[in-house]
């Protein structure tokens, strides 16, 4: 992939094929949802804008009649409108004062108040989207999503009112008054704004470009860095150290290449257009000094009028910088409401059916799943019972499709054909909280969260007491490494002294499936961290953990295999063996041949 391709493919994200106008409405509609709360707020701050500009806009012409009017009268020995003039200015001075406060104040606080209902509506869509979506996204755009595209959205709402209303009408009154005051002196200045408003064309042309390269560099950069530090054990066991540091070095660099660039080209348009607005001061003295000479013109007019001209050249920069900002302020918006609009795959029920009182009893009718609408059939067709209370083994080599069983069963995907349900309900047809609470699995991951180790077997059950949390951890024999940490269950899994080993985190986690006491209950691979000695130990409390409950479990140890009720033996999607583990060794099919391999191996 080029450079230029791969940035392209960076930065177009998921839009593939979507209509660009379709985009540019989403986006419109969301700033528009956005703003609305704090319209008041922007509409204070668009008034106060326009008062500062109109303050501004009265110096010069107070400056020119003080001169023109009050110092003749001064030196007639009346101060009366020398000193007008002096309070005049004053008061424009501390009303511009003033109202810049207040607008600055008033602008953060919309633009920071908008950017906190953006993030938490962000966090909590990004938290709802399924497993389908974050097994689809990298991790370092979903993070751009929530870190560099908010703030761009931020900087246009805080300041784009400034560039967008403020500029503009400076211009305008600034223009306004020079031709009210001089003509003459009009026209000079509008002769010069085409080479003006060409350079400016210049630079926006490549700007953009630089700009968009600059953004795309940074957040290939984040994404480059979060999937290093996630991936850090496998970087450091496979020595991917160099090479990792080498293409986030090239990546620095682009970054820096695309940055000095855009720098480059504000280098040569900002002095450019200084030097543009000098020439028309200069010519604007020049012309208007050889009128005040033949008595045309009086000295303070020629003076506001320099100072509007110079005034005049002012805001034209803000304003080119203004566009790049809105042209990041606007994919950024693309890019958040396309996020936004992506619906989660998993609908909740219009009228959930409450579970009735069962003990977990699975079936699934004619179940057929593919991952996506046109990928391969992963699953299916697979029609089974497993009845209330029974312990089933899922067995079956590598990609065979057992943890997409598992995946189903706890409703991370729904099934493209055929139904799953639970005590007689459709898992469709259950609230999201109830199958939660009814369906629990545990993985080999076994992920803690940041907080103590009492309150990551309290994730289980939020509302239960030490007591029963600590109970817990007795019935799976977790407590005795747990009384032996520095703390005890109070010890913070992630400050030093929490750190726990594979095993004693998937002790923790059977203690959190345990509290949780669901009605089926799935292990995938999860006892493959423990070593045997405790896996002995651990054996009765995973016999308490599973008691009498309906429990799939899906390991590549026999030895746990070997305590289950029944096996499914999965292949390719279908179950192709059904039956007590020791019927099964005795029917001799490919359960007897991984037994027997297992029964060698020792
Ligand atoms: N998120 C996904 N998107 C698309 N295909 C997937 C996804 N997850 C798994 N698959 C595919 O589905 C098939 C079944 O995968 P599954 O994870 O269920 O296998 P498994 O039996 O659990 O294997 P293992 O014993 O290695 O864990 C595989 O061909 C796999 O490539
Ligand atoms: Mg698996």
């Amino acid at each position: 992939m080029t450079d230029a391709t791969a940035a392209d493919a960076f930065d177009a994200d998921r839009f593939d094929g979507e209509d660009p106008r379709t985009r540019r409405r989403r986006s419109l509609r969301l700033l528009g949802e956005l703003v609305r709360p704090e319209r008041g707020r922007f509409a204070l701050v668009a008034v106060l804008i326009v008062l500062v500009q109109l303050a501004t806009v009265v110096g010069p012409a107070i400056v020119a009649w003080g001169i023109d009017t009050g110092i003749p009268a001064l030196a007639a020995g009346d101060a009366a409108l020398a000193t007008a003039a002096g309070v005049a200015y004053l008061a424009a001075a501390l009303v511009r004062g003033g109202a810049t406060y207040w607008y600055l104040r008033a602008s953060t606080a919309a633009g920071q108040r908008v950017l906190y209902d953006l993030r938490r509506r962000l966090f909590a869509h990004t938290q709802r989207l399924g497993l389908g979506f974050h097994e689809r996204s990298a991790s370092g755009r979903v993070i751009s999503r929530q870190t560099n595209d908010p703030e761009s959205i931020r900087e246009l709402l805080e300041f784009g009112l400034e560039g967008l209303v403020g500029a503009p009408l400076l211009m305008l009154f600034t223009a306004v008054s020079i031709l009210l005051m001089d003509w003459r002196t009009g026209l000079i200045m509008l002769v010069m704004l085409v080479p003006a408003a060409l350079l400016t064309r210049w630079f926006q042309r490549r700007s953009e470009i630089e700009y968009r390269a600059m953004r795309t560099h940074s957040a290939r950069l984040t994404a480059d860095f979060v999937e290093t530090f996630t991936g850090i054990r496998a970087v450091q066991a496979f020595r991917r150290e160099r090479a990792n540091r080498e293409r986030y070095t090239a990546l620095a660099d682009d970054y820096r290449a695309a940055t000095l660039r855009s720098i480059r080209v504000f280098g040569i348009y900002q002095p450019s257009l200084r030097l543009l607005g000098s020439l028309t001061v200069a010519l604007v003295l020049l012309v208007g000094g050889l009128r005040v000479v033949s008595g045309d013109l009086e000295v303070g007019v020629l003076l506001a009028l320099v100072l509007y001209t110079r005034r005049f050249f002012q805001p034209i920069d803000s304003l080119a910088m203004l566009a790049n900002a809105l042209q990041a302020a606007i994919t950024a918006l693309e890019k958040i409401s396309a996020l936004l609009a992506e619906e989660p795959e998993i609908v909740a029920p219009e009228q959930p059916i409450a579970l009735p009182p069962g003990r977990g009893g699975l079936e699934f009718d004619d179940v057929a799943f593919a991952y996506s609408d046109d990928g391969p059939r992963v699953l299916g067709p697979v029609d089974v019972r497993i009845p209330e209370g029974q312990t089933v083994a899922l067995v079956g080599r590598t990609g065979a499709g057992k943890s997409t069983v598992a995946k189903l069963v706890a409703r991370f995907y729904d099934v493209s054909a055929g139904r799953i349900r639970l005590d007689g309900v459709d898992l469709r047809d259950l609230d999201a909280d109830e199958l939660r609470r009814a369906v629990v699995m545990v993985t080999q991951e076994s992920y803690l969260f940041s907080g103590s180790i009492a309150d990551n077997i309290a994730i289980g059950r939020p509302d239960a007491s030490r007591a029963e949390i600590e109970e817990a951890a007795r019935a799976i024999g977790a407590d005795a490494f747990i009384r032996a940490l520095p703390e005890g269950y109070d010890t913070d899994v992630h400050s030093r002294g929490g750190r726990l080993s594979a095993g004693q985190r998937q002790l923790v986690s059977f203690a959190r499936a345990f509290l949780a006491d669901p009605r089926v209950l799935i292990l995938d691979e999860a006892t493959s961290s423990l070593d045997l000695p405790s896996e002995r130990a651990v054996q009765d409390g995973l016999e308490r953990l599973l008691g009498d409950r309906t429990a799939l479990i899906i390991a590549h140890r026999l030895a746990t295999v070997m305590h289950a009720d029944r096996v499914l033996v999965v292949d390719d999607g279908r179950i192709v063996e059904d039956g007590t583990p020791a019927e099964l060794v005795a029917a001799g099919g490919r359960f007897a041949e991984l037994h027997r391999a297992w029964r060698d191996s020792l």
